[in-house]
């Protein structure tokens, strides 16, 4: 393998495989949807799903039996053929086993052989540090090759180790396939031994109380949010890295309102998009990752303020400067991005 120097970093990992991006594809990711593909029921609704999600993904890893992990392979590649993917504009991926299982190296060869044409990105779960990626980086090189591939098959990790969390930022850099890093709170709350039985979300007990009081009567509490610093740091980190941060899975389906709640802590912090796992939380992701319109109608009024982002103007009371400029066109431009896919938003954006 060659030294990831400044000028390799580019140059393809094996001869006759596609260059590396430059530039990651702009794409609008607010959900990436779950579907585990061995079942023929759920299989036969993904072009009705590829019409609602921003990304489908066929999942091979946790929630698949292994006594199901080929016919989940079979169905991926089945799936790659049921949608016209790039010409339709939405994300197809995978979730690969892990490095240290027996299914990993064939869910690599079979999908990058039979499905690589299609597939955008390959999640790589329990992602402990740079060396997995630049061992599934070099692995990927040689497949493409094989495969005649013409477009690189980008890599997205989940964070779902103590380890992982250490050395994120690394992982965030390990190669110019990374496309960005999904929180996975179940795996990861098991990793650090936290008391929980949950996946993602918050926890009646995990919370700050009132001091004493006077009267001695019930103190005032709020739960908090046990993910707030890993969903920070991972965001601290694929920014630095120009590439997107994901919230991950939110295991309670039936409530819908703390999953909007918890997925529209990671918008405001940062994140693209989130997994859904029920049709449910495509709806709700596609309600929180598309900014506000009333939040969009402010940006553009900054943006019109400073015409050329710079200087300083006062809206509503409130001083905008060349910080706020920048701030509304992160806003600005990403509802740019969803009006060019949604309608009913491209017109409440205009309203
Ligand atoms: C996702 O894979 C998780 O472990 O939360
Ligand atoms: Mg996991």
């Amino acid at each position: 393998m060659t030294a990831r120097t400044p000028r390799n970093f580019f140059k393809p990992l094996a001869a006759g495989a596609p260059a590396p991006l430059l530039e990651l594809p702009v794409r609008l990711e607010r959900m990436i949807h779950f579907v585990p593909p061995h079942l023929d029921k759920v299989r036969a609704k993904v072009p009705d799903m590829a019409g609602k999600a921003d990304v489908i993904l066929g999942n091979l890893e946790d929630a698949i039996p292994a006594d199901a992990k080929e016919a989940a392979r079979a169905g991926v590649i089945e799936m790659a053929g049921m949608v016209d993917w790039q010409g339709q504009g939405t994300g197809f991926w995978t979730r690969v086993n892990p490095l240290n299982s027996p299914w990993f190296l064939d869910d690599m060869m079979a999908l990058v052989e039979k499905a690589g044409r299609q597939l955008d990105v390959i999640m790589v779960p329990k992602v402990e540090g740079p060396f997995d990626i630049h061992y599934v980086d070099q692995l990927l090189a040689q497949l493409e090759a094989r495969a005649g591939l013409d477009r690189p098959i980008l890599l997205h990790a989940i964070l779902e180790t103590a380890e992982g969390v250490a050395r994120v930022e690394e992982i965030a850099l390990a190669s110019p396939r990374m496309q960005g890093i999904s929180l996975g709170p179940a795996d990861l709350a098991a990793d650090r031994k936290m008391k929980t039985t949950r996946v993602g979300g918050g926890h009646p007990f995990y919370r700050v109380i009132e001091d004493p009081r006077e009267d001695e009567g019930p103190r005032a509490a709020a739960q908090q949010d046990p993910w707030h610093y890993t969903v920070a740091r991972m965001v601290d980190a694929c920014r630095a890295a120009g590439i997107n941060a994901f919230y991950g899975p939110f295991g309670d389906i039936a409530d819908l309102e703390a999953c909007e709640q918890q997925f529209r802590n990671a918008f405001l912090l940062g994140c693209s998009g989130t997994w859904s796992l029920h049709p449910n939380q495509i709806a709700i992701a596609k309600k929180v990752f598309s900014p506000d319109p009333e939040e969009v109608k402010f940006a553009r009024r900054i943006l019109e303020a400073l015409p050329d982002g710079r200087g300083v103007a006062m809206l509503d009371g409130k001083m905008q400067d060349d910080a706020t400029w920048k701030q509304a066109k992160v806003i600005g431009d990403l509802a740019d991005l969803v009006a060019a896919k949604d309608p009913d938003l491209a017109a409440a954006y205009a309203g």
